[in-house]
This record gives C-alpha cells, structure tokens and sequence, in this order.
C-alpha cells in the first residue's frame, strides 16, 4: 500500500459531475480569462447558480480554484485544480487506483508513487510549468509566462513533450521508465525501484565503468535513432537499480532534436557533467571528444 502525502483521492471521492463540469468550463475559458467572470460559467454548465455556488464553494475550499473579487467576480484554475482534473481522468480511465507519497520535487515537477489497478506501483508526475529552454519552441515564444493560463498551458505541453518522447525512447531500446499514460501535465510511468546516482555509494570501478559505458549507449540510441539529446543530463536524472545496475535516464521534457541549434551545445555539456562525476565520484576516467565521436557513431 502507498504512503498518501496529497489528498486527491480524498478530494475525488467529494467532488460529483456537477464540480468536475465546473472545473472543466474554468479550465476552458482560462485562455479568455485570467478569472472567469461568473457569469459566463453559468451560461455554460446551465443549471441553477444555487447549485453553482454550492459547487463553487466546494472548489474554493479545496483550493481548486481561486477567485477574484473586485470590479467583478471570478474564478481561476489553480494548479491543484489542474492536478485534480488530469488524475480525475487518468483515474476513470483506470490507469491508477491511488496516489501516494511524493518521491520527487524538482522546480519543474511534482512525483508521486502510485498504485495501478493491478496492485503495482506506478509513478505519476505532474508538470508545474516549463522546463529548462522551453523559449527554445519557437510556437510559445509569444506566451506571457506571467498569466496563470499560461503556466497551465506550458505545463500541459511539457506533460505531452515527456509523454511523446518517452515513448519514441522506449520503443527503441532506451533505458528509460515505460511511459503509460498521459493527461493534461501529468504524466504516468513505470516506478523504477532504484536510487538516483547522486546518492549512490562508492562503487568498484569495474561496475561503476561498465554502467557508464551503458549510459553512453543509451544518450547514444537517443542521438542516433531517436535524434534527441536530453539536455537536463547529471547524477540527478539517470536512477540506478542496485540489484542489476541497470541505468536508467529519466526526466526528458527539455530534449532537443539533433538538428536544433543549440544540440550540439546540449550534448557536449550532457557528456561533460556526466563524465566529470565518474571521475570524481569512481575514479573512471573517458574522454570527452571521444565519447561524443562514440555517440555520435563515428567510430565505435
Ligand atoms: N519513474 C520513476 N521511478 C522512480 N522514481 C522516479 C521516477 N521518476 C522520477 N523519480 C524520482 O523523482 C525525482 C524527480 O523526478 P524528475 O523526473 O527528475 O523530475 P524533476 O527533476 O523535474 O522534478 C527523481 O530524481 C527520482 O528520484
Ligand atoms: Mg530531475
């Protein structure tokens, strides 16, 4: 059984069609609307504002939603809102049963374990805005990233950029955690039962060589089939499982394709962070021009 540290599943088991459709009709004028005049979610959900503010109350209680009072009045998706639709539906449409303790904060992400309807544990992230060079995407250089709507929106396009990327990984060979599904920011995962290689201890340098080796594979794969690099590369995303040493590179929604002007950069600064820490850490020593020449397949 998870540990629960953030109640959804509480708030779900409250929360009935009538509240739900409310979320949906706040989060779809969001764009129109840092808050959404109350009027025009009457005109949408169509049923009687006794039962509106009794649905909008029950929002504002569990911080779903927020409101602005003033020259008129207005409610505003909150990220908990967000979070609370896309596991509503990821929930219905039975890709997990319960979530529990969060495992991961980074500035970009919340990570939950969680539990699939088989009794296994899965693993849900829930973006929380951009990634690191998201102004490398040209479609959202006009974004303001100070309205709300917009760190929604951002938030909803690097769940589907990890989503989409993980799959292409996956399906490939690359060491990467089994994508299952994805709604709005919040991404579905197979849980890696390991341990981030930041924290892993001192190694023999046969073992702590032969696992680099299988990380260089897998930026490898990832350059030459997939033609990404991942971008965010450190001791930080790559989890170790201790029992196999299996590697694996996690966190990908910064990627950059291969033919991005800044990929070059990208992969040189991956491969140099990730070769300064075995050597510091093992004591293995690569060199860098020859290992982005092996990623690069020119020779092998
Ligand atoms: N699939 C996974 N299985 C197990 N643990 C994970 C998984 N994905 C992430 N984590 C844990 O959560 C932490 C943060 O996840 P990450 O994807 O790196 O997001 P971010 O760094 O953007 O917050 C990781 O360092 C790792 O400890
Ligand atoms: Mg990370």
């Amino acid at each position: 059984m998870v540990r629960i540290t953030y109640n959804l599943d509480f708030i779900l088991s409250r929360l009935d069609n009538i509240d739900i459709l409310v979320l949906r009709v706040i989060e779809g004028l969001m764009g129109k609307f840092e808050f959404v005049p109350i009027e025009f979610i009457e005109s949408r959900v169509r049923f009687s504002s006794s039962s509106l503010s009794k649905a909008l109350h029950k929002l504002l209680d569990f911080r779903l939603v927020s409101r602005r009072v003033g020259d008129y009045t207005g409610y505003g998706l909150t990220f908990k809102g967000l979070d609370t639709l896309a596991y509503h539906y990821l929930k219905s449409n039975g890709y997990v049963t319960m979530l529990g303790e969060k495992i991961g904060v980074g500035k970009e992400g919340e990570v939950f374990l969680g539990e699939a309807p088989s009794g296994e544990f899965i693993v849900v992230k829930f973006h929380r805005g951009g990634f690191s060079g998201f102004r490398r995407i040209r479609r959202f250089r006009s974004y303001s990233i100070d309205a709300q709507h917009s760190w929604l929106e951002l938030a909803k396009l690097t769940g589907e950029r990890e989503f989409r990327v993980l799959s292409d990984l996956y399906k490939i060979g690359c060491r990467v955690p089994k994508p299952i599904a994805w709604n709005r920011h919040a991404v579905v995962q197979e849980y890696i039962d390991g341990i981030d290689l930041y924290k892993v201890g001192s190694l023999d340098a046969s073992i702590a060589s032969k696992i680099l080796d299988s990380i260089i594979e897998d930026i490898k794969i990832a350059y030459q089939k997939v033609r990404v690099v991942h971008g965010d590369l450190s001791e930080y995303n790559i989890m170790i499982v201790e029992s196999s040493w299996d590697a694996y590179i996690i966190d990908w929604p910064q990627y950059a394709y291969r033919d991005d002007e800044l990929a070059e950069s990208l992969l040189r600064r991956d491969v140099e962070y990730i070769l300064r820490f075995f050597k510091k850490k093992f004591g293995v020593r690569r060199d860098v021009e020859s290992t982005i020449r092996i990623i690069k397949g020119e020779y092998s």
